[in-house]
């Protein structure tokens, strides 16, 4: 069967690497979660000392780009890829308030997006991939077969958010998430380069009162349609 890609865009917790991960599986196609690429330069100034409540060093963060290698090793017992920085696994680490509040202004570096594009579109560059993120129907795969928009409401993905921060033990307060769901929806909107904005061709897909199963269905027919 001929292989396409599938471009999955759309605000923070709109439930995008789930649905991606799903598709992946179920069509044996790659999955490329580029949040966590972002996510991955954060922890790395963070862990540096480059970023924090005042101070962001973006010069020195630019100088330090090419010590930076993000790659993505398959968990089997997990059912996808784990990213890992320099060799290390990070993919907990990277799931934290904490990283959430610095990765939209490590993301609004050009020199950190151009480094970042140009390994993503490595990865899809053999078709059949699911990759999910912001810019991928406009920057990354501006030709993607299937582009979607993922969108709910930001107490809705504040509530899943939260719910799932709990789950893994995180002590986290419910307006803090969405505050930040709210400030970094504002972040990826607004900035200069490749800011989050629906490609022309691509679907909007409001989840908001779906549950994972019905949404799961309802893209699969995209999907069929496609194929
Ligand atoms: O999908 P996520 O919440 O893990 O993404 C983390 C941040 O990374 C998000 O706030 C914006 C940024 N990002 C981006 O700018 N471009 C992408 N393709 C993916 C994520």
């Amino acid at each position: 069967m001929k292989k396409i890609t599938i471009a999955i865009d759309g605000f923070s917790s709109t439930g995008k690497s789930t649905v991606a991960k799903q598709l992946a599986k179920h069509l044996g196609y790659v999955y490329v979660d580029t949040g966590a690429m972002y996510r991955a330069v954060a922890y790395y100034a963070m862990q540096k000392g480059l970023i924090n409540e005042r101070d962001f060093k973006v010069e020195e963060l630019i100088s330090q780009l090419s010590n930076i290698d993000i790659a993505f090793k398959f968990n089997e017992a997990l059912g996808f890829a784990e990213v890992y920085l320099n060799g290390v696994n990070i993919e907990k680490e990277i799931r934290t308030l904490e990283v959430s509040n610095f990765v939209s202004t490590v993301a609004s570096v050009s020199q950190v997006r151009k480094k970042l594009v140009e390994q993503q579109q490595k990865l899809g560059e053999n078709k059949g991939v699911v990759m999910d993120g912001r810019d991928i129907g406009t920057v990354v795969f501006p030709n993607a077969e299937l582009k979607l928009f993922m969108t709910a409401s930001a107490e809705k993905r504040a509530q899943r958010r939260y719910d799932e921060l709990v789950e893994k033990g995180d002590a986290v307060d419910y307006e803090a998430v969405l505050k930040n769901v709210q400030d970094r929806d504002h972040l990826d909107t607004t900035r200069d380069d490749s800011p989050l904005v629906m490609a022309d061709d691509a679907i909007e897909f409001d989840n908001s009162d779906l549950s994972r199963e019905e949404q799961f269905e309802k893209i699969l027919g995209l999907v069929g349609d496609k194929l």
